[in-house]
C-alpha cells in the first residue's frame, strides 16, 4: 500500500461535537449505498466527523491523503516483484471494496482528473470496481462506502471536480461550529474550563469578522484547541496565542499586529 494511504479499525468512538444533522444523513447516506463528498475549510471538523462515523458505523477506515502525482494505480494495486516472481498488492480502494470498508479520499480535488474517473463505476448505482491489470471486477458490498472530502477555498478552476464525478455524490457543507457547539469542542479536546474556552471562542469571532486583512483562511477551530492545550498546560494566554493562532495564520508583520490586538482586547 502506498505511504499515504492508512488503515485504522476503531476500538473506541472519537469525540466529535454535531453541528447539525450530519450523522442522520450521514448514516441515511450509508444505509443506502449513497457515497458522500464533504467540503468545508481547514481544520473545521471533517476528517474527526468520519473517523468519528467509522466508529460509529463499526467499519475500518481507509484514508488517502491525495496528491497530483497519486495515480489509479495507487488506489487500486499494481503488480510487484518479490523472491522472483511477480504478485499482485491491492491498493488501499480494492482492499476498502474487498473487506467492506469506508474509503476516505481527502483532499480529493488534487488528484488529477483521470485518477478521479477510475471512481465513476464504484460511485454510482454500479458499485463495480473493475481491476483493468487483473480482469477482475470487485462488486462492492454494501458496507462499502466511499468518502471525499476537499476544502473549497483552495481550490481553482482548474481543480475542480469534473461534474460526471461531484453528480455521483451526496454533499455535506460543513463551516466552524457555532460559539456553543466550539465551546465544548475547545474543552473537550484541550481541557481547558468553560471561561477559558468561551474566550477562545470570542477570539475566533473576532478574528473571522477581520475582512480587510487578506488572509487565505481564517482561525480555524483546530488553531483554538491548539491554543486551549498550551494555555492548559501553564502557559500565558496571550503568548498562546500568539504561537498557535497568530503565527500560523500569518506571515505579514502587520496583519500578525492587527490580528494580536484582537488577542489583547480579547485576554489582554
Ligand atoms: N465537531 C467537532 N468535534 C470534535 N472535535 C472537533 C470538531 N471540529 C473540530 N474539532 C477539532 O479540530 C481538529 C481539526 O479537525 P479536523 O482534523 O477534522 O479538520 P479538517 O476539517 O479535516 O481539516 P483539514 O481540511 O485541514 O484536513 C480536530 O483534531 C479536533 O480536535
Ligand atoms: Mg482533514
Amino acid at each position: 500500500m502506498t505511504a499515504e494511504a492508512k488503515r485504522t479499525a476503531f476500538q473506541e468512538l472519537p469525540f466529535y461535537s454535531p453541528q447539525g444533522q450530519e450523522i442522520a444523513l450521514f448514516e441515511n447516506a450509508y444505509q443506502h449505498q449513497l457515497p458522500v463528498l464533504i467540503k468545508g475549510p481547514t481544520g473545521c471538523g471533517k476528517t474527526r466527523f468520519i473517523r468519528h462515523m467509522a466508529a460509529r458505523l463499526g467499519r475500518p477506515l481507509y484514508t488517502v491523503a491525495c496528491h497530483d502525482d497519486l495515480t489509479a494505480a495507487d488506489l487500486i494495486g499494481r503488480h510487484l516483484i518479490g523472491d522472483g516472481t511477480t504478485y499482485w498488492a491491492d491498493g488501499p480502494l480494492t482492499r476498502a471494496v474487498r473487506e467492506g470498508a469506508i474509503c476516505y479520499l481527502d483532499e480529493v480535488v488534487e488528484a488529477r482528473k483521470d485518477t478521479t474517473v477510475v471512481l465513476h463505476p464504484l460511485s454510482d448505482d454500479r458499485r463495480t470496481l473493475p481491476i483493468e491489470r487483473t480482469g477482475e471486477v470487485l462488486q462492492a458490498p454494501p458496507e462499502f462506502m466511499l468518502v471525499v472530502s476537499y476544502n473549497p477555498g483552495y481550490q481553482n478552476l482548474l481543480k475542480g471536480m469534473k461534474p460526471s464525478t461531484r453528480q455521483r455524490f451526496v454533499g455535506m457543507s460543513f463551516d466552524y461550529p457555532r460559539p456553543e457547539t466550539e465551546r465544548q469542542v475547545v474543552m473537550g479536546e484541550s481541557g481547558v474550563k468553560t471561561a477559558t474556552a468561551e474566550r477562545l471562542v470570542a477570539l475566533a469571532g473576532g478574528l473571522r469578522a477581520l475582512k480587510d486583512h487578506d488572509l487565505e483562511e481564517s482561525a480555524s477551530t483546530r488553531l483554538l484547541v491548539y491554543a486551549g492545550t498550551l494555555i492548559n498546560n501553564g502557559f500565558d494566554p496571550v503568548e498562546a496565542c500568539r504561537a498557535a493562532i497568530v503565527e500560523p495564520l500569518t506571515d505579514d508583520p502587520e496583519t500578525a499586529d492587527a490580528l494580536m490586538e484582537v488577542v489583547r482586547a480579547v485576554f489582554g
